[in-house]
Formats: C-alpha cells, sequence, structure tokens
C-alpha cells in the first residue's frame, strides 16, 4: 500500500509513466525497509543466497508446488525436496512456538513409549485410545474398553505393525485419504485434534516417559539445527508406576533438570524456557488459580519460566477480555509474569471479539507457519526470524 501511495506522490499532475529510475528506487527503499533489509550479506552469504534462490525457482517450476497444495498431500514432496533438506541444515535460531504434547514424532512416542513394560491401552466409544502406565490393574476407564496390557497384546501377534500403525494413526491429524473429505469442517478437525492429545495425555505424563520424551523433542529441535526453545507447557500432573502424582513445581523443575542435562549433552545448544499455558475453556476461577501459580512459579524459577499464555480453539474459547481480571492480577500486584499470547489462529481477526496483542517477539502461529515456511523464508528470514517446524503433522 505505501508503495503505491508513495508512487502516486512521484506522478506528476499530467498523469504521464513515471521514471522507471524513480521505480527502481522506491523499490529499493521499501526491500531496505523489509526484515533484515539492513543486513549486508557476506560473500558466503551471498553464494548461499543465489543458491538457494535457484532451488526455490525450481520448485516452483515443478508441477506439483507443494504451497499450492493441501499439506497433507504436499507432506511427502517437502521431506524429499532438496531445498527442505537444506534449510533443514541451516541454523534457525530460537523455536519459539512448540507446544508440549506436539513436540516430538509420533513414531517415538509409539515405538518407545507404548513398547515399555506395564503399559495399558483402552478404546473409546468413539475409536480413540487412552494410555496408562500402572503396576497393577488400573482401574476402568468410562466409555472406554477393558484395560489391554500392551505387552499381552503384542506377544500374541505375529506382526505388530498394523497395531503400531493405528496406534500411530490416533496420534496424528495425518491421513491417506482425501483430507476435505476426512475433515470437513474446523469443528471436526478440532475435534479430531483434541481427541489426540487426550490420547496422548496417558503416555507423556508418566513420569519416566515424561523425561525422555522432553529430552527426545530437544533432540529433534536441535537435529533441525534450532538453537534454542521456548515451550508452551500445560505443566500438568505427572505420574508414577504406583498412581502417585507430582505437582505442578515438580513438572516445571524436571523440564529444568532435563535441559539442563540436554545442554551438557550439548554444549552448542543455548537452552530453553517454558511457557506455561492454560486452555482458554476454562471458567473464571479456574483461570485465577493459574495466574496466581504462575506468579509463584515465576518467583522460585525466574529464569526458566519465561511467561503466560492460554492455549485451544481461539475461535470457540473464551477471548483475553473475557479473563482480564485474572490477567491483570500480576499488573495489580507489581508481579512479573509476561504473556506470550497466541494470535492469530481465527477466523475471527476483524470482528473485534477478541483484543489481539501483536504476537511476541514477532513469532509465527503455526497456522501462519506453513504458508511461510519454506517458500517465504528466504536465507535473510532464516537469520533473523525463527522458522519452526511443528512435528504433530
Ligand atoms: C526409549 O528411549 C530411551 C531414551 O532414549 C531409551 O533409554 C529406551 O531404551 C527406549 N526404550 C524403548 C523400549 O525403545
Ligand atoms: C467421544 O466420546 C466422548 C465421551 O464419550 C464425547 O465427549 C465426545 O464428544 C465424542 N467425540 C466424538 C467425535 O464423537
Ligand atoms: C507385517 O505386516 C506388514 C503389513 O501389515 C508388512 O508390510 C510387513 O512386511 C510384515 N512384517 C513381517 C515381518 O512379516
Ligand atoms: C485408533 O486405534 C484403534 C485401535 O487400534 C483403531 O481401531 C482406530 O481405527 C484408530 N483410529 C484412527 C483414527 O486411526
Ligand atoms: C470451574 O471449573 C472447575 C473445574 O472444572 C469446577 O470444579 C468449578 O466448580 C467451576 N467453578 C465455577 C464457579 O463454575
Ligand atoms: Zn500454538
Amino acid at each position: 500500500e505505501s508503495v503505491v501511495l508513495l508512487l502516486l506522490a512521484f506522478l506528476p499532475s499530467g498523469l504521464t509513466i513515471p521514471d522507471p529510475r524513480q521505480r527502481e528506487a522506491l523499490m529499493q527503499l521499501e526491500a531496505s525497509m523489509q526484515t533484515g533489509g539492513q543486513t549486508v550479506l557476506t560473500d558466503a552469504e551471498l553464494q548461499l543466497d543465489t543458491l538457494l534462490f535457484k532451488m526455490k525457482q525450481e520448485e516452483m517450476l515443478r508441477a506439483d508446488f507443494p504451497p499450492a497444495m493441501h499439506f497433507f498431500k504436499a507432506r511427502h514432496l517437502i521431506r524429499t525436496s532438496p531445498i527442505f533438506s537444506l534449510l533443514q541444515k541451516m541454523p534457525k535460531g530460537g523455536a519459539l512456538h512448540v507446544h508440549d504434547f506436539s513436540m516430538v514424532d509420533v513414531e517415538w512416542l509409539v515405538k518407545n513409549a507404548t513398547y515399555r513394560p506395564h503399559c495399558y491401552m483402552c478404546l473409546t466409544d468413539n475409536q480413540s485410545i487412552r494410555f496408562i502406565f500402572s503396576s497393577r490393574r488400573p482401574r476402568p476407564l468410562s466409555h472406554c474398553s477393558p484395560w489391554n496390557l500392551l505387552e499381552t497384546v503384542r506377544a500374541k501377534m505375529v506382526n505388530t505393525t498394523e497395531l503400531d500403525n493405528s496406534i500411530m494413526a490416533n496420534l496424528t491429524l495425518f491421513t491417506h485419504q482425501d483430507p476435505a473429505t476426512v475433515y470437513p469442517s474446523q469443528d471436526v478437525v478440532w475435534d479430531r485434534f483434541e481427541q489426540i492429545f487426550l490420547a496422548l495425555w496417558g503416555l507423556v505424563t508418566y513420569a519416566p516417559v515424561f523425561r525422555d520424551y522432553y529430552y527426545q523433542g530437544l533432540t529433534e529441535i536441535y537435529t533441525d539445527n534450532a538453537m534454542y526453545l521456548e515451550l508452551r507447557a500445560l505443566l500438568p500432573e505427572i505420574y508414577e508406576l504406583d498412581g502417585s502424582t507430582h505437582d505442578t513445581a515438580w513438572t516445571l523443575k524436571t523440564y529444568q533438570e532435563v535441559t539442563r542435562q540436554f545442554r551438557a549433552d550439548h554444549p552448542d545448544f543455548f537452552g530453553a524456557r517454558i511457557i506455561f499455558t492454560v486452555h482458554r475453556g476454562v471458567n473464571i476461577s479456574v483461570m485465577t488459580d493459574a495466574v496466581e501459580e504462575a506468579m509463584k512459579l515465576r518467583r522460585d524459577f525466574p529464569e526458566f519460566l519465561a511467561g503466560f499464555d492460554l492455549v485451544g480453539r481461539e475461535d470457540k474459547g473464551r477471548p483475553l477480555w473475557y479473563f482480564r481480571d485474572a490477567l491483570s492480577l500480576p499488573v495489580e500486584r507489581g508481579v512479573t509474569l509476561p504473556f506470550f499470547f497466541h494470535a492469530g489462529e481465527t477466523d475471527f481477526q476483524d470482528r473485534g471479539q477478541r483484543p489481539r496483542p501483536a504476537p511476541a517477539g514477532g513469532q509465527l502461529s503455526f497456522h501462519q507457519f506453513h504458508h511461510l515456511f519454506i517458500y517465504h523464508c528466504n536465507i535473510i528470514d532464516l537469520l533473523n526470524k525463527p522458522c519452526v517446524i511443528n512435528r504433530l503433522l
């Protein structure tokens, strides 16, 4: 828009064609105002930029252009794309939008977590699955089949590939069928999305899995050459084999310990911090307690707890305004609790229903992300902005 206005200002009153040199100068001015526009590339960086641009052009000439396709259909193309494998190796700064229950490849969950001893599974009324680890036979779960010990189930099978694949299919939205048919609406896809988290829950909140899961998540982020992580975490109650549980502070402390261990094992990794999150579907009293808890955790872990955020579907959930009293508590008490609110994951951007703060630190939301990821991130963007790979897909 600003270019158009500027151009108009350059037009002499007789409406002749503008001077092409002025147009060129304007375009350079515009480019210099973009992120990274003032960065001067070294010769090596220029060479890489040229190479990337060439690879990008080649990819754009192919019959199937991934950004123009549904992500599920493009996934395979992206995974085998030369530009993707180059980008994967490049340094990325921080991964600033990762969620606790979607940070690890589902294959690890199936091949590692569900193969541990004492892992029980049941099948819900509507064909989703639930897990629990327990030293004795767990109490029945309502709307779920009797618990089956996976070790026993697998021992009776000649080939466990199909079972493992069906578990994996429960833990991801990905489908080989036509995605528009499987997920005809936002309601359907969000329902499946939330079922996935319920299915993951019993696996990931088991203390021994929880530690290894987070370590594995850090490993995957490190392998993608991101150097820092900001993890949005619900800090759920974590349980042991005997059914005993740990509180929020224990969960945060465990994140901190595993992060320290990971840094000791990988000294060039910068580190990680946690953004404590609460589901936006809760009521005001639960939100108030959560903000109180967040202030306490921030006091006890001032370096490690980065701040606070809400999660869950924005369109159906409550707006920030609804929780204004709870969210104002830190300011009223003079306590520092940085907010890192999600922004822009809604269809109702312009209706003014939701106060919409600018995304913290210019981060990309998950939904903006796969549009932006490969094709809009040039080398300059990569050096200045985080480019994140969300693993749930
Ligand atoms: C799961 O991963 C952990 C940590 O890498 C490893 O120690 C363990 O042996 C693995 N377990 C299985 C069943 O693969
Ligand atoms: C699955 O079942 C649960 C409880 O039985 C219910 O709350 C939920 O809405 C169901 N989901 C679907 C997709 O039918
Ligand atoms: C197990 O079954 C899958 C298909 O369900 C098949 O692809 C695989 O080769 C089988 N593995 C063995 C060891 O028979
Ligand atoms: C989830 O797993 C169950 C049991 O293995 C299976 O029957 C069901 O089809 C799976 N659901 C999905 C969505 O793949
Ligand atoms: C808020 O939600 C919690 C948990 O679901 C519930 O125990 C509590 O009664 C609710 N409070 C009010 C005021 O609705
Ligand atoms: Zn998010």
